[in-house]
């Protein structure tokens, strides 16, 4: 009888474990709901905020680059997409787009957010208020160091680094890239993606609208393609079709909104003279007059700053 006692204890103790395990689960549900979108950094991109503005335009749905599962376009992007293009001679875009994915990567990407993850991007534009900035040392160290067009490293390691993960082109801007480094094209047009598929291959395209490389030296198990809806959403619900199209920094900018956990933003705006040129060469751009809306792209880098969404460093010059 003792020894029944006994078991019996042991018994109720079991089972009351296991209702206080089950309880533990049960209420620990809502606090993974509550914390869902969140990361493992001290402030998330993805966190809820109290910005309506930022929550208003943020939209994860749409994927920023091209696969087999999402390519085909929907009558308003295909419409909108096509808008840019200044040569209007027709490439079937399915056929194009079919060739790209028999060279290049074309699976969905980029889709591991979770609470465990804090991934950092350094997105790097070409601002001349790079110089002198000894910035190099801190932007080497996050995940993801994305580069825009020509934008070297080389002899400017100091203020701008050394590492580069991504590299944004279009085929006017492309330069060579390391193996290790992902490609990103910023397709505005068919030719654009036919020029990718060219530079691998046959290397006979040599012109767009203007002259470029017919060849690159890239990893082409690394190249990645924006996907034209993704240019459309940054166009017009960021940018509210501002501008031709969007600059290829404010691209990236967003493109590490959806991507990263935490993004810092170097080497955007002016110099602290108002001119704008690249820290690598001394030509000057007036900052308000090119095809892309310079002037409210530079509002809303500022906005998502101060909404606390990147964190920007504006260098010493
Ligand atoms: C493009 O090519 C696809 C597949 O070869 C074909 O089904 C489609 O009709 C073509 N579209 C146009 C507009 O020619
Ligand atoms: C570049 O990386 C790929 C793997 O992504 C590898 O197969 C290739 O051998 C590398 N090439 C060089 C030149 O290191
Ligand atoms: C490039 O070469 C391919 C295959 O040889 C050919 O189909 C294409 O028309 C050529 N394009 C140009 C611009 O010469
Ligand atoms: C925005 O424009 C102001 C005034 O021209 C300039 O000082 C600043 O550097 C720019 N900032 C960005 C992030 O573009
Ligand atoms: C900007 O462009 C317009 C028209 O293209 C021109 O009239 C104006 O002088 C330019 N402004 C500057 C500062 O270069």
């Amino acid at each position: 009888m003792k020894v029944l006692m006994y078991y019996r204890g042991s018994y109720m103790t079991a089972v009351t474990c296991v209702i206080i395990i089950c309880m533990l689960l049960v209420f620990q549900t809502p606090i993974d709901e509550f914390s869902e979108g969140r990361c493992a950094c001290k402030d998330c991109v993805r966190e809820q905020t109290h910005s309506a503005w930022f929550n208003e335009l943020y939209d994860l749905s749409i994927q920023p680059l091209l696969t087999r599962e999402n390519y085909v376009l929907s009558g308003d992007i295909y419409k909108y997409w096509k808008g840019l293009q200044k040569n209007k001679k027709e490439s079937n875009y399915t056929v194009v787009v079919e060739k790209m994915f028999s060279l290049f990567p074309d699976k969905t990407q980029y889709l591991d957010a979770s609470p465990k993850r804090c991934r950092t991007c350094a997105v790097v534009g070409n601002s001349g208020n790079l110089k002198g900035s000894r910035y190099g040392h801190l932007i080497d160290l996050h995940d993801f160091v994305i580069r825009i067009n020509m934008g070297p490293t080389k002899s400017y390691e100091k203020d701008v680094g050394s590492k580069t993960t991504h590299r944004f082109i279009y085929p006017e801007s492309a330069v060579d890239v390391e193996n290790s480094t992902y490609l990103v094209l910023s397709p505005f047009k068919i030719l654009d993606m036919e020029w990718l598929i060219s530079a691998f291959t046959t290397k006979n395209i040599t012109r767009t609208y203007k002259k470029v490389r017919p060849s690159i030296n890239a990893n082409r198990h690394k190249v990645m393609i924006l996907h034209p809806a993704f240019i459309k959403y940054v166009h017009e619900i960021w940018l509210l079709k501002r501008g031709k199209y969007p600059s290829t920094g404010f691209l990236a900018i967003i493109f590490a909104l959806h991507i990263c956990d935490q993004v810092n933003v170097f080497g955007f705006g002016a110099t602290s003279d108002g001119n704008w040129h690249h820290y690598f060469d001394e030509t000057l751009t007036p900052f308000e007059n090119d095809s892309h809306a310079g002037d409210f792209e530079n509002k809303t880098i500022i906005r998502l700053q101060q909404e606390n969404k990147i964190l920007l460093y504006r260098g010493w010059t």
